[in-house]
């Protein structure tokens, strides 16, 4: 926490931070896998370029360069003697004088480490998930900017999370301002239909996904046709396969969409290629793309 390693009973805050009144905060969530070629982590240096984008569009400095974060990753990681875990970079703004101004208060950075399993239950990524479309709707870039991941963007998320939930889905799926499909409540998404694999692009809201730029590179390499554009509502129901990807849900197939089943309600096979391709990375530790940081 602001460059010390402390302990989790002393990471606090005072509850007059500006954080805390107003949301602002940036954060990454990030993955350490016990690869069978030992513990390494995922995409740091590009989570870490995200973080510093997610705060530039809103004036934050962070006070630290992102080597210096890089190597407080791999310092935290040792110190809790993890093989395996979730990272959660956390920069926010703390306490000067209560106001909306934010530009007074001084930009905190914490780090925590913890171990954590499969985010969208057990046996998702096998067997994949029902989903519902969202009665919310994902912000306008004109409105709060998607591509910073903010902590006030997931007061939108909650409200997608908890009407998923309470109704007996796994996941939602949000539309954006103009009705077409956007993406997950914490998750981007992809829908094949004849052998092409389709994603919203950028200009509908959605955060960058970092895993959303790894499916893409691997369906490149694969030699899968890919296709960035505004996707209708409807066209995910006659759909031939969809999957959500995300450094929590990793890639995690949708076995229906608001009570209609995709295809036979069975990963397709594309989706079981990108699965194989992604789990080669992370659980054989093949790091022919050198996304992987070795402990
Ligand atoms: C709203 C939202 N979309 C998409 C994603 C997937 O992004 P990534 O693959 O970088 O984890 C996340 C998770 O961070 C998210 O919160």
């Amino acid at each position: 926490m602001n460059g010390n390693l402390i302990a989790w009973e002393k990471a606090n805050i005072h509850v007059l931070s500006h954080v805390v009144h107003y949301g602002s905060s940036w954060f990454e969530g990030i993955r350490c896998y016990k690869t069978k070629k030992g513990s390494a982590i995922f995409q740091l240096q590009t989570h870490l370029e995200r973080l510093y984008e997610s705060t530039k569009i809103y004036r934050a400095e962070i006070p630290y360069s992102i080597d210096q974060l890089f190597d407080a990753v791999i310092k935290l990681i040792k110190a809790n003697k993890l093989e395996s875990c979730y990272i959660r970079l956390v920069v926010f703004r703390g306490f000067s004088e209560l106001g909306v101004y934010p530009l007074k208060c001084p930009v905190e950075t914490v780090i925590a480490v913890w171990e954590w399993g499969s985010y969208l239950g057990k046996d998702s990524i096998d067997n994949g998930i029902d989903i519902m479309t969202s009665s919310w709707r994902r912000f306008s870039g004109s409105t709060l900017p998607g591509m910073s991941k903010a902590g006030g963007n997931y007061m939108n998320a909650q409200l997608i999370k908890m009407e998923a939930i309470e109704n007996g889905y796994a996941e939602g799926l949000v539309l954006d301002v103009n009705g077409n499909i956007c993406e997950g409540s914490g998750e981007n998404i992809f829908i094949v239909k004849k052998g092409v694999l389709y994603t919203p692009p950028l200009s509908s809201g959605i955060l960058p996904g970092i895993t959303r730029s790894v499916v893409q590179q691997l369906a490149f390499d694969e030699g899968i046709k890919i296709r960035e554009e505004n996707i209708p509502r409807e066209f995910i129901y006659t759909a031939d396969e969809v999957f959500f990807t995300g450094t929590a849900a990793e890639i995690t197939p949708v076995k229906s969409v608001d009570r209609i089943r995709i295809a036979n309600g069975k990963p397709g096979a594309l989706t079981r290629l990108i699965q194989s391709r992604f789990f080669d990375i992370t659980g054989n530790g093949n790091n022919t793309y050198q996304w992987l940081t070795w402990l």
